[in-house]
């Protein structure tokens, strides 16, 4: 594996390899040589940052160009008065792409003082040729943009960079691919937390969403590849993963041997040292009663789903493509409430979709009271160019959206404040995450249900599972304190 490798051994004289990931190996000592000197020079060591906009699969991506960073030999920090910059994009809605706009015109002014900084962009914004075109013509000054398909191509990509110093930007976009290339480094923010890819891509094509046209079609990873990660994950004191996929329950259907999601999780549920399981994203249409049954029966897979909802009009619904009725939605929420009583259900929701009126805005808050959501992500719709929904008739004036925006947030605040409640009182396991910021007298931790609790504690607790007395609920959260020692 990647971190077995020498790279000082490899002959950077001879051709690159072919294959993969030996040729991104290859690469990675070619830019080693280009930091030597860049050592020789300064009498350090270059700095890197990469700074992420958008979702978990994009923390997870930044996870692997900081691995490859690392293995070059820059420095990985947090600033971005760095040598090299990289924006891992989002454009999931149109503020997403604002913001990396905005945040560029800071880079420049940063890159003026350093002019030898070099500037990267990258991930799902990158895909839509409509911002390379803008990023052609009014930021010249980024030297590399890639999409969301070649990420593994990075080290390649970089010494290109290197080799071309003076030559403008570096564009290479991918329309697509079925390619997943295994074993490249990994730089993990946790040490004893990490998200799992277990597959790539989306083919639902929910109406408003541009996921599917940038991330590309689904595929999933060898499930005997990511029992293999996870295991040396455990290794290195991983004791909790997150398993990521736009839709993790229609994983293993493009396989050569097709594998349910359920049946992954058993096998995930059978790796020794791993203590709990998260995984990220559901879909309603496709959550199977095996799903649940699994869920129920595991002693690792953490008391919380994500299953947005988007919006609790049928019409709607359909209009979205989203291919469940209100009432399928309720029953399925209902069934699982039933099964494991102690879950969290947590949601994605939509506001102002077009056509939406009043009576489809009560639609939702209907749902909303009756699932009682644990926590929910409330959006205002953003018109995103080539998804059907962006031709729609009807777009909702942004005043009425405001205020049923505002209706929502009220309504799942409350909701979400009275569920956390639930729990005063009771002893729940946390994984401790990290010492307060504030109050270095204080940990955070995180209960299977994902609610987090504040407690009295020093570093040495942090990656431990600790029994914690909820003893006050501060709307979303809890202070308490430890009962018993950690448990291994
Ligand atoms: N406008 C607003 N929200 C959107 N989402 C996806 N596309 C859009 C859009 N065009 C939301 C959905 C999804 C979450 C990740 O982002 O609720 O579940
Ligand atoms: Fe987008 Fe729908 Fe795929 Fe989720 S399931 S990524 S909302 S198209």
């Amino acid at each position: 594996m990647y971190n077995e490798i020498d790279f000082d051994i490899i002959d950077t004289a001879a051709e690159p390899p072919a294959e993969e990931p030996a040729r991104q190996y290859y690469f990675i000592a070619k830019c080693r040589e280009w930091v030597r000197e860049f050592e020789r020079k300064n009498g350090c060591l270059p700095t890197a940052c990469v700074t992420t906009f958008g979702c978990q699969m994009n923390a997870r991506d930044s996870e692997k160009l900081a691995g490859i960073l690392r293995q070059i030999g820059y420095g990985i920090t947090d600033s971005e008065n760095a040598d090299f910059v990289i924006f891992n994009t989002c454009t999931v809605r149109d503020n997403a792409n604002q913001k990396v706009y905005g945040r560029l015109g800071e880079l420049n002014g940063l890159k003026r003082k350093n002019p030898d900084m070099k500037i990267a962009l990258c991930g799902c914004m990158m895909q839509e040729p409509t911002v390379i075109e803008k990023l052609k013509k009014s930021y010249p000054f980024v030297n590399l943009i890639f999409g969301t398909h070649n990420i593994f191509k990075f080290a390649e990509l970089l010494n290109t960079v290197y080799e071309n110093e003076n030559s403008g930007t570096i564009i290479d976009i991918w329309q697509d691919t079925d390619r997943i290339v295994e074993d490249l480094p990994v730089e993990r923010k946790y040490p004893f937390k990490s998200g799992v890819n277990i597959m790539f891509g989306c083919n639902n094509f929910c109406s408003y969403c541009i996921v599917p046209y940038v991330r590309g079609r689904e595929r999933s990873r060898e499930p005997r590849d990511i029992i293999r990660e996870i295991e040396k994950l455990v290794q290195d004191g991983v004791v909790e993963v997150m398993l990521l996929g736009q839709n993790v329950n229609s994983y293993g259907k493009n396989l050569d041997e097709p594998m349910t999601f359920a049946q992954l999780l058993r096998e995930v549920e059978k790796i020794e040292g791993l203590q709990r399981i998260r995984f990220m994203t559901s879909h309603p249409k496709d959550l199977s009663d095996e799903l649940i049954q699994v869920m129920k029966e595991s002693k690792k897979i953490c008391r919380h789903l994500h299953l947005p909802l988007q919006s609790g009009s049928t019409e709607i619904l359909t209009r979205m493509n989203r291919r469940y009725t209100k009432q399928q939605y309720l029953e399925l929420a209902g069934k699982i409430r039933r099964e494991i009583p102690d879950i969290a259900i947590t949601t994605d929701i939509i506001v102002g979709f077009p056509g939406e009126t009043e009576a489809d805005l009560e639609e939702t808050l209907d749902v909303v009271r009756t699932v009682k959501y644990d926590n929910a992500f409330t959006f205002i719709y953003s018109k995103r160019t080539g998804t059907p929904a962006a031709a729609m008739e009807d777009q909702v004036p942004e005043e009425q959206v405001k205020k049923r925006f505002d209706r929502l947030l009220k309504l799942v605040q409350d909701t979400a404040r009275e569920q956390t409640a639930k729990y005063q009182g009771r002893v729940m396991e946390a994984l401790i995450e990290e010492v307060n910021e504030n109050d270095s007298s204080m940990v955070r931790g995180r209960l299977s249900n994902n609610t987090i609790v504040h407690l009295p504690g020093d570093a040495s607790m942090i990656g431990k599972l600790v029994n914690v007395s909820l003893d006050q609920c501060h709307g979303f959260y809890y202070i308490g304190h430890a009962v018993d020692s950690a448990m291994e």
